[in-house]
């Protein structure tokens, strides 16, 4: 267990499609788990995707309780979901703020589906099949994202929404990243 850099953007591993896993309860899924979520508890990330720490498969790690970077966001159960599957259940779409332990220091405005359906599996290769909706929606698409080698920033619709938290919420105490 460990904490591990995060890659930032402009590094192209984060922008290759990570890769299904196909054996759950190995050593080596518990040991990247493990990794990723003390990598995540000590930035205070919402969530980790494993490409951000260099591992080429398809597992994402979210969770909010109070959380400092969202002071406003209602609470997400800590998660870990493996292989996912997403589908928007309807076609409603929120804009909101969004920050990316790749992207430091940065907010932008993000479109995503308000109501969505999520399945995969846990570390033990249980199924998961949750319809969530708004914050925790927001964070599932955005942690999926990176699977897929997206970063937030490439859907920001109008990029005068986008830039650097201390500019964007003067004098507001959120997380430099
Ligand atoms: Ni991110």
């Amino acid at each position: 267990m460990a904490i591990k850099p995060v890659l930032r953007m402009g590094d192209s591993r984060l922008l290759e499609p990570s890769r299904l896993v196909k054996k759950f309860r190995t050593p080596e899924l518990k040991e990247l788990i493990a990794d990723m979520r003390d990598t995540m508890t000590s930035l205070q990330g919402a969530g980790l995707a494993a490409p951000q720490i260099g591992i080429n498969l398809q597992v994402v790690i979210f969770g909010v309780e109070a959380n400092t970077r969202y002071p406003d966001a209602e609470a997400v159960p800590f998660t870990i979901l493996i292989n996912p599957k997403l589908t928007p259940i309807g076609d409603k779409i929120d804009e909101g703020w969004e920050g990316c332990l790749s992207v430091p220091g940065m907010r932008g405005l993000v479109p995503r589906f308000v109501n969505l359906r999520y399945q995969g599996f846990d570390e033990r290769g249980k199924k998961i099949d949750r319809k969530v909706s708004n914050f925790h929606a927001r964070v599932v698409q955005h942690e999926c994202d990176h699977l897929a080698g997206i970063l937030y920033p490439m859907r920001i619709r109008d990029m005068r929404n986008f830039g650097f938290t201390a500019e964007l919420f003067p004098g507001e105490d959120i997380a430099d990243d």
